[in-house]
């Protein structure tokens, strides 16, 4: 027997147990000992067979490891068919996640039982693939062609109660795994119950398949994975046969299988877990966190009290006034209110929250046992090392002293303290209640257990935390900053500003470059670039068109114009601004250009190979550690579609020698911005890619 799978027989039922941890994942092990089992208690003549999982789940899905590889005999579709051909009866008993091929053994099962917090889904799709075990045919024949198809798509996963309603299992029962299915099985025996298999059941009702699809399609922004599962669907409701839907499901999941987008969601489901853990944190106590402050209580300062609040930590906010405080205070209760009409929050938790959860005031004093505080004030030097002073002398020893600032330098900061080792950045994404990238950034005297506490923090407020060094714009900014340029220069070169969003949000992000810029405020990269103006080396092309927008008023929604006109209000849908047209021929004039076209594919190239290349400096020179959180930053940070993986993942995909060469030829008539990262010419040297960077290679 396979050690994976424990066989015991408990009178006329063989009992099968899944040992795998940590989650019970159907790796080669785990499918041979289910086959083993089943045949085995047919010879044996038992009456029955229970499957359950041991330790925190039932089986939580396909060994994602194994994509990519060669598949192994026996695979899982062929396993889930045997488990409902075998005459005896087949009861499956839940508990913790039956997620994807998890599911797909259980609605194999003839009989399924879960305790009420078991938990189910079929989230294949966010994995670039679908159910590729019979989940598309069976579920629709229990659930339904709707609740299927809303399921299978999404890849939401479901409680117990509601997959009781939906006819997805047979029962609930609180108890052990072990016991409740023991009892419910003894139960199907005596009652003589029919063996009762799903795929033998008459086919669901038909839906309008077409327009389902494409609704799905333009829901998914470029991702394929989910569309594609419709059409899996489609056959459970139009097939000659079940042997024959089964089929087309089998030949559509290879088709994704086989996909970069799969390579994508897979390398970002890994990358995910990755990202925190850090081999220098390994054995390092995080400081306990339960009271924080918050510096400042502007939209940034209020976000992060939410979060925190939301997270279970009390908050002491400061302020600098009266109507600041109370302005503050308005502003994390609006934020609130958003999370209890989401239902997010009971009322009577809000009233905690916003109750004794929370404290705000004008002194310093009020932050005497607060364990860490996050600065949220002016992008001052002047003003933030002032802060740092003040929290020096108000704060507990021991307390971490974070600043949430976005390009300072944190060095700077810490030495206003007398305990720069307790100082760390902590850089938030507005709006800090609802974005899930945090960079974590390490100065120069940081200490190990003050970085732990910015990740403990991180993972407590359910963020995506990242380890970032210092420079300008920290990874994500300075990335964005060199991207943004790029999109600058190819509307100065000719093509429009309309052009460069319509790409962009083509290849999968929520916004195009100037779009943002509108939503964002585009005084804010005004401040910016007049900050970084006298600095700036000579031979840096500068596109005007941007100042020039912003010198006559108009800094986006908030002024109801910038590269758009927003006729509906500052939430409405934009047009192009025709002044903008205008602006840029006068820039083009000015510097003597003469305007040329580019195609799509070219504008997008370009675009794509200023972050490319940026991140590959970011990575060459240290900031981030490892090409995998660069990709993190850009997907939690900066709506990268997740579906290419990350900016770094995107790269391997495409090849790295062809991104350097159209770096290179870009080079031609701009070397000063299109200089190649000496990590991504290394890496071409070698013939190696970035994730072989991240596998330590
Ligand atoms: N295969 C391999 N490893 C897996 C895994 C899987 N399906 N699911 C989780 N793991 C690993 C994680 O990588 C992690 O490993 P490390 O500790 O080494 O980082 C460990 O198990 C624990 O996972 P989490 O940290 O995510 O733990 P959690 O408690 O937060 O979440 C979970 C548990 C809900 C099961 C979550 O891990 C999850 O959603 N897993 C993926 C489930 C899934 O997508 N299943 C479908 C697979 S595709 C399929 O089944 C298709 C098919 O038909 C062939």
């Amino acid at each position: 027997m396979s050690e994976a799978i424990a066989y015991e027989r408990v009178g006329d039922i063989a009992v099968l147990k899944a040992q795998n941890p940590p989650v019970n994942a159907l790796g080669l092990d785990v499918r041979k000992g289910l086959l083993d089992g089943i045949g085995r208690a047919e010879k044996e003549g038992a009456k029955a067979v229970l499957i359950y999982g041991e330790g925190r789940t039932y089986f939580a899905g396909a060994d994602i490891r194994e994509f990519g590889k060669p598949p192994q005999e026996p695979y899982l579709p062929g396993l889930c068919s045997r488990i409902e051909a075998s005459p005896l009866i087949v009861v499956s008993a839940m508990h913790g996640t039956a997620l994807g091929g998890g599911l797909e053994v259980a609605l194999s099962s003839h009989y399924r039982i879960a305790v009420p917090s078991a938990r189910m889904g079929l989230p294949e799709v966010n994995l670039g693939i679908l159910p590729g075990a019979g989940g598309t045919q069976r579920l629709p024949r229990l659930a339904g062609t709707e609740a299927a198809l809303e399921m299978i798509t999404t890849g939401r996963h479901i409680g117990a109660a509601e997959a009781l309603d939906k006819g997805i299992i047979d029962r609930i029962e609180d108890g052990e795994p072990r016991e409740i299915g023991l009892t419910y099985t003894q139960e199907l025996l005596d009652a003589a119950a029919p063996r009762r298999a799903v795929g033998e059941m008459a086919a669901p009702e038909p839906v309008d398949f077409d327009a389902v699809y494409e609704a799905t399609l333009k829901k998914a922004r470029g991702q394929l994975s989910p569309a594609t599962a419709v059409r899996a669907v489609q056959a459970a409701v139009e097939a000659e046969s079940f042997e024959a839907g089964l089929k087309r499901e089998r030949a559509l999941f290879t088709e994704l299988m086989e996909s970069d987008q799969r390579q994508g969601l897979i390398h970002a489901f890994f990358a995910e877990r990755a990202v925190s853990k850090l081999p220098e944190l390994e054995g390092v106590e995080p400081r306990d966190v339960s009271a924080m402050g918050v510096i400042g209580g502007g939209t940034m300062g209020a976000g992060i009290a939410t979060a925190a609040l939301l997270a279970g930590l009390h908050v002491v906010l400061i302020e600098m006034s009266n109507e600041a405080v109370a302005a503050a205070r308005g502003r994390i209760e609006g934020n609130l209110q958003g999370a209890l009409k989401r239902g997010k929050i009971s009322q009577a938790q809000y009233e905690q929250l916003t109750g004794e959860a929370l404290t705000v005031a004008t002194d310093y004093a009020a932050l005497g046992q607060v364990d860490l505080v996050v600065e949220a004030v002016f992008e001052d030097m002047g003003v933030k090392r002032e802060v740092f002073g003040k929290l020096d002398a108000h704060c507990k020893p021991g307390a971490v002293l974070a600043t949430n600032t976005s390009y300072l330098d944190v060095d700077e900061i810490a030495a206003a303290t007398s305990r720069p080792q307790d100082v760390i950045g902590l850089h938030f994404f507005s709006p800090a209640h609802v974005m899930k990238l945090l960079e974590v950034v390490v100065a120069e005297k940081t200490a190990p257990e003050v970085l732990a506490t910015g990740f403990a923090l991180g993972k407590r407020l359910r963020k995506v935390a990242v380890r970032s060094g210092i420079c300008d714009g920290f990874i994500g900014n300075r990335i964005m900053n060199t991207y943004r340029k790029a999109a600058e220069y190819v509307v100065l070169d000719g093509a429009s500003p309309y052009q460069v969003d319509k790409v962009v949000t083509g290849f999968g992000f929520p916004m195009g470059p100037f779009s943002m810029g509108d939503l964002a405020g585009l005084d804010i990269n005004w401040a910016a670039r007049k900050r970084r103006a006298p600095t700036r080396d000579p031979r840096e092309r500068v596109p005007r068109f941007y100042e020039m927008l912003c010198e006559g008023g108009d800094f986006g929604r908030k002024t109801g114009k910038g590269f758009y006109v927003y006729e509906d209000g500052p939430r409405g849908g934009g047009v192009p601004n025709p002044q903008v047209a205008e602006l840029i021929a006068k820039d083009q004039e000015q510097q003597g250009i003469t305007p040329r076209a580019f195609p799509d594919a070219e504008v997008l190239r370009r675009y794509m190979c200023a972050m490319v290349n940026e991140a590959a400096k970011v990575v060459g020179e240290g900031i981030a550690r490892r090409p995998l959180d660069v990709d993190m930053v850009m997907l939690f940070g900066f709506g990268f579609p997740r579906f290419w993986g990350g900016p770094l993942k995107w790269a391997d995909l495409q090849g790295l020698d062809s991104i350097l060469a159209d770096i290179r030829a870009y080079a031609v008539e701009d070397d000063f911005f299109w200089q190649p990262a000496p990590l991504l010419e290394q890496l071409v040297a070698d013939g190696k890619s970035f994730d072989d960077l991240n596998k330590g290679a």
